[in-house]
């Protein structure tokens, strides 16, 4: 009894503290416990590559946006913890709403996301009246909820060539894979002016410098970059795409120029090879994304022991949001991505 009114008590001080400042015995075996909550909760963790090592170790799946969306579609997990975005748990939820979908840090949000609010948004399609909108999966529900389809950085090509040439589209919300697509597809979709942080900062300049320096090293780059990095890149693709190639092409040493966390992937599937990340343009770690960063170990084992932060969101909304993500999900299954 006194016991249960402890736990209580502890919990009601937790929840004015706010459960994140809660100080961990040092000595738990943090991977440990989370296998054991995961087995009492029936959860799963999707990570995606952007997470820190030891989030990406303790993960179920590891994966890219596409693939971590198809992941929270078919689980049948009561609890989805997703160490990643909020964009991306916000996925998971639009898709389970019966579910519980955590995010360890609720304040890892997204540059790109950011850029595009809803009501500007929806003023800019008002202004294209005619146009279908596909979105780029890394916008907020209420943005997916004006679109008619979404992609990922690795179905983008064949989501907008789903749609016949002379359809006029706007693609949301980054413009620089709107305009790789536009290049490789001959379309000219009208593009919202919006950026990744991590993406933008590559120096085209220092990236030239070390391909000097390195000779047989090959530039693989995210097509979230600017064009002119893309321009100098020997294979565009996806996080999944890349790390793909790096295990199947022959070169030795690559030039990786996307968020460094995917390098970890990289080094154990290929330790023998060389991964060298591309050199922000000035001298911040600035290739490291500080929402995706936000997510830690303690963190998610916190939110695990606790089960919050929750996504929750507006069933309406959901409904909403869901369509074109339904779309997007059909249009990959029959493409067999
Ligand atoms: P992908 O997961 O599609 O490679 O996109 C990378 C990204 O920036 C996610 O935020
Ligand atoms: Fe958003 Fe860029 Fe971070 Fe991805 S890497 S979550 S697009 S800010």
């Amino acid at each position: 009894m006194i016991e249960e009114s402890a736990l209580r008590v502890a919990e009601k001080e937790l929840e004015n503290k706010g459960f994140l400042d809660v100080e961990l015995d040092p000595s738990l075996d943090l991977f440990a416990e989370i296998e054991k909550l995961k087995k009492q909760k029936n959860a799963v963790i999707l990570a995606h590559y952007y997470q820190e090592p030891d989030i990406q170790d303790v993960a179920d799946y590891i994966g890219d946006s596409l693939g971590l969306a198809q992941q929270a579609q078919k689980t049948d997990a009561d609890i989805i913890v997703f160490a990643g975005v909020h964009f991306m748990a916000e996925t998971a939820k639009i898709l389970n709403p019966q579910k519980k979908v955590l995010l360890p840090d609720l304040k890892a949000g997204c540059s790109l996301s950011d850029s595009c609010p809803p009501p500007l948004f929806k003023k800019f399609k008002e202004k294209h009246p005619g146009h279908v909108v596909i979105s780029y999966i890394n916008c907020s529900a209420g943005i997916k909820a004006l679109s008619d389809v979404i992609c990922t950085s690795s179905n983008a090509k064949i989501i907008v060539e789903s749609f016949p040439e002379e359809q006029p589209i706007i693609f949301a919300p980054d413009k620089n894979l709107g305009a790789y697509i536009n290049k490789i597809t001959g379309r000219n979709m009208v593009l919202w002016d919006g950026a990744c942080m991590v993406h933008e900062i590559f120096s085209l300049e220092k990236i030239i410098k070390l391909k000097v320096r390195h000779p047989r090293a090959k530039l693989i780059a995210h097509p979230e970059c600017e064009e002119a990095v893309l321009k100098h890149a020997d294979f565009i693709g996806s996080t999944t795409g890349l790390l793909k190639f790096t295990q199947t092409d022959d070169a030795m040493e690559y030039i990786v120029a996307t968020e460094t966390g995917i390098i970890h992937q990289m080094m154990k599937a290929s330790p023998h090879k060389t991964f060298i990340p591309a050199p922000p343009d000035n001298s911040c770690a600035c290739n490291n994304c500080p929402h995706m960063k936000l997510n830690t170990l303690e963190k998610l084992y916190l939110c695990m022991q606790y089960e919050k932060p929750e996504i929750l969101i507006d069933e309406e909304l959901r409904l909403a949001a869901k369509k074109p993500i339904d779309r997007m999900l059909e249009i990959s299954a029959k493409a067999g991505l």
